[in-house]
């Protein structure tokens, strides 16, 4: 059985979706409580454990930035040295906002991140935690993530689509639309093939393909619905947010392919999957 923690988020309820997985939720497994988390590991003895919880409120954690490090460090920490003990693979999911977003080169595992806000400086001390402990440990960096499930940009555009004609959308930040199942499929697969072979730990990128911006992903989404609004492309500088994001967040992904044989999926297949379901459920609920 693989544990994962984060049942509630996107990519948590992907991975209660496949067979052999034991997903938990906040009430199970708090992760503001790193000693109760390790014990549901010694508890359960999972074959291996996957992290798809983390605190995901990018402007909030510069404000709430304690919370932030302890669920998405000093945990995840916690929870690889479980692992390390029990002698079974650790996946901890990550993201593209460690690094700066200079450049525009697509980022490779070996860079070194500069993160620009709290919560990308929390993520970055999660990933270290996470690799210090001795541990068959992988780090899965991605972005962008999306699904039919929870908070997301594809779910924010369709309700704004229903009240606008027109939209202001940032275009100089470049990044990859994940799907949250490509994300759930990629770490399982991972932790079944580390559960078997030892050397695989160490730090991944997983994004989708094409690279696009916040306004070209936004006309991706408007081209599956019956009204869509026009979008107006700004810079960054004129939507001004409390937490810094990076400009550029393209993920150089060969590693993974390389390592796992795990490929960049096509974003916009699994758009169009994501957006058949959102309005079946429109259709369903009306
Ligand atoms: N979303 C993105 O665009 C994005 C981009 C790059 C990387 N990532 C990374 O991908 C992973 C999955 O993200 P996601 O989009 O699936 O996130 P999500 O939908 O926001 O889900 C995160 C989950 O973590 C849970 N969580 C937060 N604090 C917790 C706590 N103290 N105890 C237990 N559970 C807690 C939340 O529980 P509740 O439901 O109870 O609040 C939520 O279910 C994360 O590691 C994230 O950093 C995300």
């Amino acid at each position: 059985m693989i544990l994962a923690f984060g049942l509630n988020g996107q990519v948590g309820q992907a991975l209660a979706a496949q067979p052999g997985v034991c997903a938990l939720g906040r009430d199970a497994a708090d992760l503001m409580d790193p000693g109760a988390c390790a014990a549901v590991i010694d508890k359960m003895r999972p074959d291996a454990v996957i992290n798809a919880a983390a605190f995901t409120a990018v402007d909030r954690a510069e404000t709430d930035t304690a919370d932030a490090m302890t669920v998405n460090a000093i945990t995840p920490g916690i929870m690889a040295q479980s692992c390390a003990a029990l002698g079974i693979p650790f996946v901890h999911i990550s993201t593209d906002y460690v690094f700066s977003g200079a450049g525009s080169r697509a980022w490779r595992e070996t860079d070194t991140p500069g993160p620009i806000n709290a919560y990308g400086h929390s993520k970055w001390a999660g990933e270290q935690a996470v690799l210090d402990a001795g541990a068959n440990a992988a780090v899965l960096r991605t972005s962008w993530v999306f699904s039919a499930h929870g908070q997301n940009f594809v779910k924010t555009m369709i309700r704004l689509a229903k009240t606008h004609d027109e939209l202001r959308i940032v275009d100089d930040q470049i990044g990859a639309p994940t799907s949250a199942r490509a994300i759930a499929d990629a770490a399982l697969a991972m932790a079944r093939a580390m559960m078997g072979q030892g050397d695989l730990g160490g730090i991944y990128h997983f994004a989708s393909t094409p690279d696009t911006s916040w306004a070209g992903f936004a006309q991706a989404i408007f081209a599956h619905l019956p009204k869509a609004p026009q979008v107006h492309k700004i810079p960054t500088m004129d939507y001004p947010t409390p937490a810094q994001r990076p400009l550029n967040s393209r993920l150089d992904c060969r590693k993974i392919t390389k390592s796992f044989g795990i490929k960049r999926p096509d974003w916009q297949a699994d758009l169009a999957d994501v957006m058949a379901q959102l309005m079946q459920e429109e259709t369903d609920a009306t």
